[in-house]
């Protein structure tokens, strides 16, 4: 594809191992931030995100990480379970949703798995879903498309893989959490793999706007 290696926009070592098999088997060449020396800052990183919408925080990502890396394309992700009788939340807020900024990887999703346990304590309607936003940028146009997938939150957690929420969701498609499913088997239904099989197809369409 055009401008490969493409550069992965994202420090979390979950996303980027699911994103890295995603291009893998679309035979798309990418690296990561650290490979092209983009040292992280965490309080600047953290600002980008300030949007309502995936869509926005994503484009906004991969605007971002572009400036920083002229002449490379940049995909970037924003990504968050939606909880519907929590009115949507976490949402956008997904990863800082339990308010422990000193956190970081395991221990931030085992505070933000808490919080959610405590918010379905005794709740009926236990739909949710999972939202992902991709965006592709190359400088100068820009694309964004959207995946999402459908469960439920489960009593108590279930399975070893995966990252964040993904033990606290039951996947409609796949009959198991989504941290029960190998990282192919995730691949196959996620908000992340159906958000970046549109965005390929936007880019090969044509389907960008002006950065
Ligand atoms: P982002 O890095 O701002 O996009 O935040 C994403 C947050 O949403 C993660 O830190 C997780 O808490 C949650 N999240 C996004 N995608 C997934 C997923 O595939 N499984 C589980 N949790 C996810």
């Amino acid at each position: 594809m055009l401008g490969a290696p493409w550069v992965l926009a994202s420090r979390n070592a979950g996303k980027l191992r699911e994103l890295r098999a995603l291009f893998g088997a679309r035979g798309i060449d990418v690296v990561d931030l650290r490979d092209v020396g983009v040292a992280e800052d965490t309080v600047a990183e953290d600002a980008i995100e300030a949007y309502e919408s995936f869509e926005e925080n994503a484009v906004a990502k991969a605007r971002y990480f572009s400036t920083l890396l002229p002449g490379r394309v940049v995909v970037a992700d924003d990504s968050g379970l939606a909880v519907e009788a929590l009115g949507g939340a976490p949402g956008v807020k997904s990863k800082r949703w339990s308010g422990r900024t000193e956190l970081s990887g395991a221990d931030l999703d085992a505070a933000n798995n808490a919080l959610l346990a405590e918010r379905m304590r005794g709740v009926a309607d236990r739909r949710a879903r999972f939202v992902c936003a991709a965006a592709w940028c190359d400088g100068r146009d820009v694309a964004v498309a959207r995946g999402e997938v459908y469960g439920h939150i489960v009593e108590s957690p279930r399975g070893g893989n995966g990252f964040g929420y993904d033990p606290r969701v039951f996947i409609d498609e796949l009959g198991m959490t989504m941290a029960e499913a190998t990282v192919a088997e995730k691949g196959v239904v996620s908000h992340r793999a159906r958000a970046f099989a549109a965005l390929l197809a936007a880019v090969r369409a044509g389907r960008l706007v002006g950065a």
